[in-house]
C-alpha cells in the first residue's frame, strides 16, 4: 500500500531523528477540512478509509478494529473502515459537550485537520461550529439519491461560513455501477443550485469509500474519470491565497510589563503581516506610533506573518489595553457599536430582538442587544421568510439563521466576515448562564437607509405622526430647517463664525440657533468627557437635538470639534444628507495654538489636560466637506456670509 513505506520511513525518523521529525511536521502546511454528510452517506467510512489508508492510527486501535471487523463489520472478512470512526464517536458521545470530533493525520505532503459534525441532530449548530476554522468541506452524496436537500444544506451553511474549497464526493459509486451518466446528472444538479453560493472552487470526484476506490489510489473500475483522487486533491489544493495577508489586524490579548523598560502587546495576528516600523493605530483609542520590535516564540523577528502568535513593542507610549486592536494607520476597519450580521442561534432558549447579551468579539468582550432580527433564512431552500424588510422577525429558535441587528454598549474595530474570518465573526454569551448561545457573521453593508434612524431596543415604540407637516412649518417660518455643521480644531474660529452667522441670518429674518461644545456640555451632555466613545455620544445627541429641530423649521448651527470622520458621517445619517452641511473651519494647529483662547493648548502641552485634540487626540479632517474656509486668510463675518450664499443655493433659505 502507498503509504506503508511511508509510515515506515516515519517511524525510522523518530527513532534516529526526533528533532528533525519534529521539525518538519511543524513546517508541513495544514489543511482544516470539515465532513458534511451521515453516516448513511459514508462518512465514517471514508475518514475511516483516508486515516487507515495514510498515517495516524495506533497499532493498537488498528488490532482492535481488525478483530471488530470480523464480528461486526458489514464487509465480511474485510476491514471495516466505518468501525474505526464509529469507534471514536462512542467515545466522543460519553462527553456529551462536545459537538465536534477533530481528527488529525498527515501525509508526507501536508498535515489535516478533519472536523466532523454529527449528523442530523442540531446539525447547524454544530457545523456553525465545526465550519468556523475550516479552508475546505468535504460534501458527500449518495450516488443513488444524488442532491438532496441535506445536500443544498450543508453546502448552504459552508458557504454562509466563509469556506471558499468545496469536494463533492459521489460516494457510492459501487451501488449504482459505476455509472458515468449517474454521476454526470450529480454534477450538472449540484452546479445549477450552486452558483447562487459564494464557493471560489468546487471540485467533484467519484468514489467509494467502502471499496478505496479513488479515496487514495486511482480506480480501475472508474477508469472514465480522469481527475485526482481523493487524497491527492486534499494534498495539492491550493489555500494559500485564501490567507488574507492585506489587512493587518492584532487583537491584543495580553499586556507584557515585566519590568518598566519593556511594555509589549501580545496576540494572534488575525490576518495580514506586520513589520518592524510599520505605523500602527490602536483602536479603538486611535492614538498612533510605529512598531519598535516584534517577538516570535524564538525572539525577535522583522516581521510577522497571520496566525503567528507574536508580541510588538511601540516606539511610543499610547494607550494600548487588552481587548484593543492594532492595525495599520492607513488601514483601519470599521468601528462603530451598530452593525448587521448572519446569526446562527445554537441554543435552545430562543434569540429575542431586544434581549441584551454579552459579545465576544476577538479578544474583547462587550455588552449589547440584538436589536432587531430583521429576517430568517430557510436552510433547506436558502429563502428568507420574509419579502418585506422591515417586517422582522421576533425570534430566532434554536438551528435557525437569521439577519440581524446589533448594537453594542461600546464600539468595536471589525471587518466584513468575508474579508476577515477573524475580525468579522463574533459569539452571543448568555449574560445570567454565560453559556454560548450564537454565532455571527459581520455583514459588510450599511446597517440603515439614509435618514432612517438606528431601531430602538423595543418593539413595542412605534412613532406616532403629527398633524402639521415640514412642509406648514416651511412655509411658516419661509425657511428649510437644516444644520451647518462646523468641525475644526478647538480654537479655530468654530464658536466665533458660528455666532456671526446666527446674527447674521437673524438680521435677514431667518430662525436659527447656535449648539455649542462647551455650552452643551454644561447641559443636556454634562456627563461626558474626551474618550472616543464620549465624544462619539456627544455627537450622537446632538445630531438627534439638530435633527429634532431640523424638524421644527429652525436653522441649527453647530459648533462641535467633532474630530471622528464616523462621527459626523453618523450625523449626516442621521440629519440627513440634503439638509446637512458641513463645513470644515481649516485653522492650522499652530495657529490654534497661537492663538489659544482659553490657555487650554498651553495646559494640554504641560500635560495638564489629557486626550486634548491636536495634542494628544487626532482630529480626522474632512475629506469631502460641503464647504471648506481657510480662516487665516478670512475674517469671520466673510465666512458667515460664504455660508449664507451655500444655504441660498441649496435652498435652505430663499
Ligand atoms: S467633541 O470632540 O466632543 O466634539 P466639543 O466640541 O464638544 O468636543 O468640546 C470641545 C471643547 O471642550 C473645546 O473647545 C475645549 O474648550 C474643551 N475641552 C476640554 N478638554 C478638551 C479635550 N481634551 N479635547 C478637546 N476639547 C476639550
Amino acid at each position: 500500500m502507498k503509504d506503508s513505506s511511508y509510515k515506515i520511513q516515519e517511524e525510522e525518523l523518530i527513532r534516529s531523528d526526533i528533532s528533525e521529525y519534529l521539525s518538519r511536521h511543524e513546517t508541513k502546511d495544514l489543511l482544516r477540512l470539515l465532513t458534511c454528510g451521515s453516516v448513511d452517506d459514508g462518512k465514517s467510512t471514508l475518514i475511516g478509509r483516508l486515516l487507515y489508508d495514510t498515517h495516524m492510527i495506533y497499532e493498537d486501535q488498528l488490532e482492535k478494529v481488525a478483530k471488530d471487523s470480523k464480528v461486526y463489520g458489514t464487509t465480511g472478512e474485510d476491514f471495516d473502515p466505518a468501525l474505526l470512526t464509529d469507534g471514536l464517536k462512542a467515545e466522543r458521545e460519553q462527553g456529551i459537550t462536545i459537538d465536534v470530533a477533530y481528527r488529525y493525520f498527515s501525509t508526507d505532503k501536508r498535515k489535516f485537520i478533519i472536523a466532523d459534525c454529527p449528523g442530523h441532530e442540531q446539525y447547524t449548530r454544530n457545523m456553525a461550529t465545526g465550519a468556523s476554522t475550516c479552508n475546505l468541506a468535504v460534501i458527500l452524496i449518495d450516488a443513488r439519491y444524488g442532491v438532496i436537500t441535506q445536500t443544498k444544506r450543508h453546502s448552504f451553511i459552508c458557504s454562509l461560513l466563509g469556506i471558499k474549497h468545496v469536494v463533492v464526493a459521489v460516494n457510492k459509486m459501487d451501488l449504482v455501477d459505476w455509472s458515468q451518466n449517474t454521476y454526470e446528472k450529480i454534477v450538472a444538479d449540484y452546479n445549477a443550485f450552486v452558483s447562487r453560493l459564494n464557493f471560489s472552487d468546487i471540485h467533484f470526484i467519484p468514489i467509494s469509500a467502502l471499496k478505496g476506490d479513488n479515496v487514495v489510489s486511482h480506480s480501475e473500475n472508474l477508469a472514465w474519470y480522469d481527475g485526482p483522487t481523493f487524497l491527492h486533491h486534499m494534498e495539492s489544493v491550493n489555500i494559500s491565497t485564501d490567507r488574507n495577508l492585506i489587512d493587518m489586524r492584532l487583537p491584543v490579548q495580553y499586556v507584557l510589563r515585566p519590568n518598566l523598560d519593556f511594555r509589549g502587546f501580545s496576540g494572534t495576528l488575525a490576518s495580514g503581516v506586520v513589520r518592524k516600523g510599520d505605523a500602527v493605530a490602536s483602536l479603538p483609542s486611535r492614538q498612533q506610533s510605529t512598531v519598535k520590535a516584534i517577538y516570535g516564540p524564538d525572539g525577535e523577528i522583522e516581521e510577522a506573518f497571520a496566525p503567528q502568535a507574536i508580541t510588538v513593542t511601540l516606539n511610543d507610549e499610547i494607550d494600548v489595553s487588552r481587548g484593543n486592536m492594532l492595525v495599520p494607520v492607513n488601514n483601519l476597519p470599521h468601528i462603530g457599536n451598530e452593525f448587521e450580521a448572519m446569526v446562527v442561534w445554537m441554543h435552545e432558549d430562543a434569540a429575542r430582538s431586544g434581549k441584551s447579551y454579552l459579545i465576544k468579539h476577538t479578544s474583547s468582550m462587550v455588552p449589547g442587544v440584538l436589536t432587531n432580527i430583521r429576517y430568517k433564512v430557510d436552510v433547506n431552500t436558502m429563502k428568507r421568510d420574509k419579502n418585506e424588510e422591515d417586517d422582522n422577525s421576533t425570534d430566532l429558535q434554536l438551528n435557525e439563521i437569521g439577519r440581524c441587528h446589533l448594537t453594542l454598549h461600546r464600539p468595536i474595530a471589525f471587518d466584513s466576515y468575508e474579508r476577515n474570518r477573524a475580525t468579522g465573526a463574533f459569539i452571543i454569551v448568555d449574560r445570567l448562564s454565560n453559556v454560548t448561545v450564537g454565532a455571527g457573521m459581520i455583514v459588510d453593508r450599511i446597517v440603515s437607509k439614509p435618514g432612517h434612524k438606528a431601531s430602538p431596543v423595543s418593539q413595542n415604540i412605534v412613532r406616532s405622526d403629527s398633524l402639521v407637516s415640514a412642509e406648514d412649518r416651511r412655509k411658516l417660518l419661509n425657511q428649510k430647517g437644516a444644520t451647518v455643521w462646523l468641525t475644526g480644531l478647538s480654537g479655530s474660529g468654530k464658536s466665533t463664525i458660528a455666532k456671526e452667522l446666527e446674527k447674521s441670518l437673524m438680521e435677514k429674518g431667518h430662525l436659527c440657533y447656535i449648539l455649542d461644545g462647551d455650552n452643551v456640555r454644561h447641559g443636556l451632555n454634562r456627563d461626558l468627557g474626551f474618550s472616543m466613545d464620549d465624544r462619539k455620544e456627544n455627537i450622537r445627541r446632538i445630531s438627534e437635538v439638530a435633527s429634532l429641530m431640523n424638524d421644527a423649521g429652525v436653522i441649527v448651527i453647530t459648533s462641535f470639534i467633532s474630530p471622528y470622520i464616523s462621527d459626523r458621517a453618523s450625523a449626516r445619517e442621521v440629519i440627513g444628507d440634503e439638509t446637512f452641511v458641513e463645513v470644515f473651519v481649516d485653522t492650522p494647529l499652530e495657529i490654534c495654538e497661537e492663538r489659544d483662547p482659553k490657555g487650554l493648548y498651553k495646559k494640554a502641552r504641560a500635560g495638564e489636560i489629557q486626550q486634548f485634540t491636536g495634542i494628544s487626540d487626532p482630529y480626522e479632517a474632512p475629506q469631502d466637506a460641503e464647504l471648506t474656509l481657510a480662516t487665516q486668510d478670512m475674517s469671520p463675518d466673510k465666512a458667515a456670509e460664504i455660508i449664507i450664499d451655500d444655504l441660498r443655493g441649496r435652498g435652505i433659505i430663499g
